[in-house]
């Protein structure tokens, strides 16, 4: 089948909720991937922030070939040793906590959303406040706490109970309190958002003031989470825990898991038995993976290797920016970086891929680079020369 083919049973067959691009990848292996038609690209954005230890990784894969010999999938009435492990094993990296387990960054969400409201039911609080170009996922809980008009378009009513504060404005945000006031949500690096950097004074402003106010600081860490920053979670760089964290994307390296992570600090019995639940959520299959990547991360020193090709990463960006003007930005932390640009970026983007780098855009108009922790200096190097053949390229046009 060629690619026109796999594009005409899609027109027929798959809804058309997302933009697809002409372009069918069957193979990967660490940064790199190859397409139906055996071409090789370098992946500087692995299954969308997914594949955060690259395509195929061994360690990943032998687990899971493991698993799925012995058992795929438990009743989640009946106690699984893998998911009891993969929950101490996130309390080991965190901060003292118990998990619960979904299939996505939004049930990930969704769990954080009930947990906040049951948590505030007692005293008749339940509104909650997120930051504006904040992304949580498509559910329609997650989707209202996600602040961007154009998500929200066309499905109000929305969930009730939520207001939105501007991003790095404590202000804003204690404008917005009031005695119904339950949970704050933030992403410590907007990722849709644009990759916009939460600022130390804000975070720790959150902090105090959930603890002033007696709220739940809620951190997403569904992009930023599992090294991608350099650090495990990037909370980790405020000197603040919050007191729930959302997980997915890399947490499972590309099978189905997400986390909804509870501080140990709080107290109240919130989700007891019969009030949340998942079929699927945390099966043997999807643990094993995930404590696969733990490990991993571990053994590899893959946050080091952040720290390291980070650097590289950025230093690369910025030479760029010195000499392509229309560069306005470059930021970001690890290897989740954006790049703004003063035009739109999709040009860019498909002239990436056309010389074999895959690239994001987002907010139409900043390029979104996040390359797997497990990246090399030779293919991180490689994806940087394309991307200034793409700049040279288009600063002529
Ligand atoms: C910060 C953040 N939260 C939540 C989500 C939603 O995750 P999912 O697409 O797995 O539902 C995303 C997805 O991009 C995200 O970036």
């Amino acid at each position: 089948m060629n690619t026109r083919e796999v594009e005409e049973l899609y027109s027929k067959f798959v809804l058309p909720t997302v933009k697809r691009v002409p372009f069918c990848l069957v193979k990967g292996k660490g940064s790199r991937v190859w397409d139906l038609h055996n071409r090789e690209y370098v992946d500087f954005f692995p299954g969308w922030g997914v594949s955060g230890l690259g395509h195929c990784h061994p360690a990943v894969g032998y687990a899971i070939k493991n698993q799925i010999r012995k058992i795929v999938h438990i009743s989640n009435n009946y106690l699984n040793l893998k998911q009891a492990e993969l929950a101490r094993e996130i309390a080991k990296w965190s901060f003292p906590s118990r998990s619960f387990f979904s299939n996505s960054g939004a049930e990930a969400i969704e769990a954080a959303i009930k947990f906040a409201r049951r948590y505030g039911h007692d005293t008749g609080r339940y509104e909650i406040i997120t930051l504006k170009r904040s992304f949580h996922g498509r559910t329609s809980g997650a989707m209202t706490a996600t602040a961007q008009e154009k998500i929200h378009k066309g499905f109000d009513p929305l969930l009730p109970g939520f207001s939105y504060a501007e991003f790095n404005d404590l202000d804003s945000v204690k404008r917005l309190v009031t005695q119904k006031t339950i949970a704050v949500i933030v992403e410590p690096i907007q990722g849709e958002g644009g990759i916009h950097v939460a600022t130390p004074e804000f975070m720790r402003g959150l902090r105090s003031l959930c603890d002033e106010k007696d709220m739940l600081l809620i951190l997403d860490e569904v992009q930023t989470g599992m090294g991608r920053t350099g650090k495990i979670f990037a909370y980790q760089y405020y000197g603040i825990e919050p007191d729930l964290m959302t997980l997915a994307k890399s947490l499972g390296n590309g099978v189905p898991i997400g986390a909804l992570v509870v501080n140990s600090k709080i107290k109240k019995e919130v989700l007891t038995p019969g009030t949340h639940a998942s079929t699927y959520g945390g099966n043997p299959l999807v643990c094993v993976a995930a404590l696969a990547v733990f490990k991993a991360i571990r053994k590899e020193k893959l946050l080091q290797n952040v720290e390291r090709l980070g650097d590289v990463l950025r230093e690369g960006l910025v030479k760029l920016q010195s000499k392509y003007g229309m560069i306005k930005e470059v930021r970001g932390k690890g290897v989740m970086m954006g790049v703004e640009l003063d035009r739109p970026g999709d040009p860019f983007v498909d002239l990436a891929r056309e010389k074999g780098l895959l690239i994001n855009c987002t907010q139409e108009n900043v390029l979104r680079i996040m390359p797997a922790i497990t990246i090399t200096k030779k293919w991180l190097d490689k994806g940087l020369a394309i991307l200034e053949e793409v700049f040279e390229e288009l600063s002529k046009k």
